[in-house]
C-alpha cells in the first residue's frame, strides 16, 4: 500500500486475528508451543536479555508456566504476541509483542526479546518494523510506545531505525546491581509511519 493511501485505510482488523508477517530475514507467526518452547525458555533466561529488559529472572525448570503462557497467547483478544522466526534456520529466536492496548486512544506498548542466536543480524530491526507496521496498517493504532534502558544502545538504535522518537527520560527507573539506570520513553505515531513506513530519513 503506498504511504499516501494510508490515512484512507479503514478496513482494520482486530486483536483476535493472529497474523503471520513475512519479512526478508524473519517470519513473525503465532507460537507453536511444542516447537518454540526450548528457544523461548533459553531466550527468556538469557542473563543478558534479563538485564537488558529489566526482567525478573524466571525460576529454573519452570517450563509449565511458560507452556501455559505461550499456549494461551492466541486466545488473547486485546494484545498480539508473535514468535520471531529466523528464516535462515527456521527456528524461533524470540518474541515481539503489542500489549497494554488503550482502545479509546488507539495506543499500545511494544516489546521485543530475542535470544543470543537471533541477535546482531538485523532480525530485531525487521521484527520491530513488521510488528509496528501491522499495528498501524491493520490494527488501526495511532500511537505505539516503549521504554528502553540507557544501557541498551542496540535496542534504541533498532527502534530509531524504524522511526521511534525519544520523548522523555524516566530517571533512575531501574535498579541495576548497585546502581540506577534511566529509561527513555519512545513512541511512533500513525502519521509518522504513513510518511516513512518504518524507514525514516537518516
Ligand atoms: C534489541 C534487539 C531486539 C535488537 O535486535 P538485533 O537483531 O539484535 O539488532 P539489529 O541487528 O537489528 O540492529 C541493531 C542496530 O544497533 C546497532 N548496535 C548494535 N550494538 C550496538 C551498541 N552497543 N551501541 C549502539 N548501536 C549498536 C547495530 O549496528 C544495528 O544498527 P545498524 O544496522 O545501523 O548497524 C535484540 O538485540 C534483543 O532482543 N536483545 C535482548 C532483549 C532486549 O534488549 N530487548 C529490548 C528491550 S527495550
Amino acid at each position: 500500500m503506498p504511504a499516501g493511501e494510508f490515512t484512507d485505510f479503514t478496513d482494520f482488523t482486530d486483536f483476535t486475528v493472529k497474523p503471520t508477517l513475512t519479512g526478508e530475514k524473519v517470519v513473525l507467526r503465532p507460537f507453536d508451543v511444542v516447537a518454540d518452547l526450548p528457544a523461548l525458555s533459553e531466550a527468556l533466561r538469557d542473563p543478558e536479555a534479563v538485564r537488558l529488559t529489566g526482567s525478573t529472572p524466571l525460576p529454573p525448570d519452570d517450563d509449565a508456566s511458560l507452556r501455559a503462557w505461550y499456549g494461551s497467547r492466541d486466545a488473547q483478544p486485546d494484545r498480539l504476541d508473535l514468535a520471531v522466526v529466523d528464516r535462515a534456520s527456521g527456528g524461533c529466536v524470540g518474541e515481539a509483542v503489542l500489549n497494554e492496548w488503550d482502545e479509546r486512544n488507539r495506543g499500545c506498548s511494544f516489546r521485543i526479546l530475542l535470544g543470543p542466536a537471533g541477535r546482531d543480524r538485523g532480525l530485531g530491526t525487521e521484527a520491530v518494523r513488521l510488528t509496528v507496521g501491522y499495528g498501524f496498517e491493520r490494527l488501526g493504532l495511532h500511537r505505539i510506545s516503549l521504554e528502553v534502558y540507557a544501557f541498551n544502545a542496540r535496542a534504541r538504535r533498532a527502534y530509531e531505525k524504524v522511526g521511534f522518537v525519544a520523548e522523555g527520560v524516566l530517571r533512575d527507573a531501574l535498579r541495576d546491581g548497585d546502581g540506577w539506570v534511566d529509561a527513555t520513553v519512545m513512541s511512533i505515531l500513525a502519521p509518522e509511519w504513513a510518511g516513512h513506513r518504518g524507514r525514516p530519513p537518516a
